[in-house]
């Protein structure tokens, strides 16, 4: 079986930009129903949890065909919700080590990774999410996708999540999407950053 992950912050570690109830509903009912389900069609097809979430992506193809969309979608749920709850945590941080590189090479400073940034995560239409993503070159790459859909189904490497669906800004921003997306922008985690991109290189 996988586990939920710890968060590193109190519920209302992130107020006043995200509200303590809804990190509380988030974690504890939305993400924890992603990978109750995961857990259940893979206990279902037999599958031992030997490999990362991760690799399950590549190996899809060991499940019952009529499994696969839904296993995909729930491993999504778990994987999108584990990187955004891990893309947060410290206030008014800054990019600082090889994130900071690859933004200068790629977007030439911080201030036009946000404005594009913000203007992506703007455009998604529907449930979805804004990633920060590396591409196969590892050049960045913003993008987003619809409903649990994780960059590692387009061959895109995950690095930094935005969760864009009602349940994680409806209860303090109500149809004011914009300023969350603002907010998320003030709590970003630069050194989880760095940590994802580890994994990939
Ligand atoms: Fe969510």
């Amino acid at each position: 079986m996988y586990e939920m992950i710890d968060l590193k912050y109190d519920y209302d570690g992130l107020e006043p930009y995200i509200d303590a109830e809804t990190i509380n509903i988030h974690y504890n009912a939305h993400y924890k129903s992603y990978l109750d389900k995961l857990n259940y069609l893979l206990k279902k097809n037999n599958y031992n949890f030997s490999d990362s979430k991760e690799k399950l992506v590549d190996n899809i193809s060991m499940f019952d065909m009529n499994d696969r969309g839904e296993i995909l979608y729930n491993l999504g749920g778990v994987l999108n919700h584990e990187l955004y709850f891990n893309s947060m945590g410290e206030i008014n941080n800054q990019p600082t080590g090889e994130i900071l590189r690859l933004i200068n090479r790629d977007y030439g400073n911080y201030s036009n990774f946000q404005k594009e940034f913000i203007k992506t995560a703007n455009n998604l239409k529907g449930s979805g999410y804004t990633f920060l993503t590396m591409d196969k070159n590892n050049k960045l790459f913003i993008m987003n996708t619809s409903n649990q859909d994780n960059p590692l189904y387009y061959g895109f490497k995950p690095i930094l999540a935005l969760d864009l669906w009602e349940h994680a800004y409806y209860l303090k921003y109500r149809n004011k999407r914009s300023d969350y997306i603002n907010a998320f922008l003030n709590i970003i985690d630069f050194a989880n950053i760095n940590k994802e991109i580890k994994k990939y290189l």
